[in-house]
């Protein structure tokens, strides 16, 4: 008899066979392009710390939009910059602020071709960053900020967005935003919760993306990176309140948290490959450090390993483009 009586690498011999027996295999339609609209511009604007992604005008919003469309992408997430921002962050909810507009022009150049997605939060449009207004002693004050995300959410689904994103880790905001929509005649519109979203360095880079007026930091509302288990109380509450999506964020040092959401939740599970993560690749590749193509598939394979089955990535262009080019 010969040895070794088990022989895995037989299934890994050709890529004939490793494509045959692959667990997991992307595809387009799961992946979901996070996209920056910023007031007043003409021409786009690129950010340094995120090669290859821009504020873009409201021009090239739409041409970005309709090529996802066109390349079968699920999604699009739109963030806004406003020209203007204030203590309340009253551009968010004026039907002619900047991210409004935007969900109103992609919405009618995609119609429903992609699902448009927007981010139920104050932190672009207030003059000092936070996520929520703030009382008098400088802290997020968390109720009076859910008064003003109902309001931004109906002024969104009125503008055509399918799905709503609230994730400033309000308490409480999934179940205002869904009896707000309800009474405003939009029981159609779902939201995405940002059900677990750590407190992160990683966001870095999108503090430039948005022009970010953020002094300190979120770590009293966004949660510790030393938690587990408060993840899967933060899901089952917002699944209380009626999210019919929820997402962990980031993505890539939090594939555990991925694991035990993928595990009980019984609404979709989507994970968000934020700017940080985007950035570490993109400057890693750019140094020769790492082979780009191969890096990007993988840390986003290893999302959907882990049990992701919508997966926000700034590369979900340039992926669909590549899986449409080995088909
Ligand atoms: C808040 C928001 C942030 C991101 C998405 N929504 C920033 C933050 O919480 O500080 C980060 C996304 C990324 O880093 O790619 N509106």
């Amino acid at each position: 008899m010969s040895f070794p009586q088990h022989r895995p690498r037989r299934l890994r011999s050709t890529p004939a066979i490793r494509r045959l027996t692959a667990e997991n295999r992307l595809s387009p339609a799961e992946l979901v392009l996070p996209a920056f609209i910023r007031e007043g511009l003409t021409e786009p604007v690129p950010i340094s710390s995120m090669p290859g992604v821009v504020q873009h005008s409201s021009a090239t919003l739409k041409r970005a939009a309709a090529e996802a469309a066109g390349l079968g992408i699920g999604g699009i997430m739109l963030f806004g910059i406003p020209a203007h921002r204030d203590a309340t962050g009253s551009a968010g909810i004026d039907p002619d602020g900047v991210l409004n507009r935007a969900i109103a022009d992609v919405r009618s150049e995609v119609g429903d071709a992609l699902v448009i997605m927007s981010d139920v939060c104050l932190d672009e449009f207030t003059d000092h960053g936070h996520c929520g207004v703030l009382a008098d002693d400088g802290a997020v004050d968390n109720d009076a900020t859910l008064e003003l995300y109902a309001q931004m959410a109906v002024a969104q689904a009125n503008a055509g967005a399918h799905v709503l994103g609230p994730s400033g880790m309000m308490d409480g905001q999934v179940g205002v935003i869904r009896r707000a929509l309800d009474d405003a005649g939009h029981p159609e519109i779902s939201v995405l919760a940002y059900a677990a979203k750590y407190a992160s360095a990683f966001y870095g880079p999108f503090r430039e993306a948005v022009d970010s007026q953020l002094t300190g930091d979120r770590r009293t509302y966004q949660m510790d990176a030393a938690n587990r288990r408060e993840a899967l109380h933060e899901v089952q509450l917002d699944l209380e309140e009626g999210a019919d999506m929820v997402m962990v964020k980031p993505a890539m040092s939090y594939l555990d948290i991925v694991a035990d959401v993928a595990a009980m939740s019984p609404v979709p599970v989507a994970a968000y490959q934020i700017s940080g993560e985007y950035a570490m690749i993109e400057a890693a590749a750019a140094n020769g450090w790492i082979d780009r193509r191969r890096s990007i598939e993988e840390s986003v394979l290893g999302i959907k390993r882990a049990g992701a089955q919508i997966i926000l990535t700034y590369w979900a262009t340039e992926l669909a483009t590549w899986l449409k080019e080995s088909k």
